[in-house]
């Protein structure tokens, strides 16, 4: 694992700005797999940024987002989609059918999760995985388990997942329970990853992705097994290191 710890959460998403945009530059039809949540908003309004001023060009960029809540249509403020668009994809010049992001409205959610997996395939698998990381360790919506599942699936989100995410809505009984996400097995197959955290809630996953045994109890530690992982962390997330 490369890890680059930097001072502030500017520098962060500045840095992680920087290496997608050079998967993009140096691949006209590059493959993105993108998160959400906080930590990655600086690095999309960054990108948003290299477009409008530096031409960054996104017209043969494919994507595929990690997970989206299960139950919420695209419109609602809270979906993935939702966020998607406002922080990245009505600011660059991606083509709509390049963008994929799961249907939390799928009537038929198994068949669906088939489904992106074969879209993902078919698209030539990722070529660069952007990731955020839960404090709990989840990465995607792969939640710490007795088991995890290497395909997309749906999932029951962890007790602390819903806490952490009820501040996005008013509250903790309006966040959904369920959840589609890639499963591990498709983040391992991505060529590239790269996981941004920062903050102090974020170093003892952090210390436990880098330093602790590979465990189904911290799913981000399963990417000490990938050969091209680097974390951008800020000073506070890389605390326990
Ligand atoms: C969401 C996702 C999640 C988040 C994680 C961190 O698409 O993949 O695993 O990356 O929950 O969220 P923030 O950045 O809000 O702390």
């Amino acid at each position: 694992m490369k890890i680059e710890t930097v001072e502030h959460y500017e520098e962060l998403s500045r840095k992680a700005a920087t290496i997608v945009a050079g998967q993009v530059s140096i691949k006209n039809n590059a493959v993105l797999g993108l998160a959400t949540g906080s930590t990655t908003e600086g690095m999309y309004s960054r990108l948003a940024a290299m477009h409008r001023e530096d031409s960054l060009d996104f017209k043969e960029t494919v994507t595929f987002n990690l997970d989206e809540y299960l139950g919420l249509p695209p419109g609602h403020p809270q979906s993935y989609h939702y966020y998607m668009h406002k922080n990245l994809f009505d600011h660059i010049n991606i083509p709509r059918e390049n963008i994929h992001i799961p249907d939390g409205e799928t009537e038929e959610p198994e068949a669906y999760c088939s489904w992106y997996d074969k879209k993902v395939e078919e698209a030539g698998g990722i070529d660069l995985q952007v990731l955020g990381i839960g404090t709990n360790g989840h990465i995607g919506f792969n939640e710490p388990a007795e088991n995890l599942q290497a395909q997309t699936h749906v999932v029951d989100l962890a007790a602390e997942t819903i806490e952490a995410n009820s501040r996005f809505f008013r509250s903790p009984r309006e966040v959904p329970r369920r959840a589609i996400t890639m499963g591990m097995g498709s983040i391992m197959k991505s060529r590239k990853i790269l996981l941004l955290a920062g903050g102090p809630k974020k170093a003892r996953a952090i210390r436990d992705t880098v330093k602790g045994g590979v465990t189904t109890r911290v799913p981000a530690s399963f990417l000490q097994l990938h050969p091209h992982v680097t974390l951008v962390l800020d000073r506070e997330a890389a605390a326990l290191l």
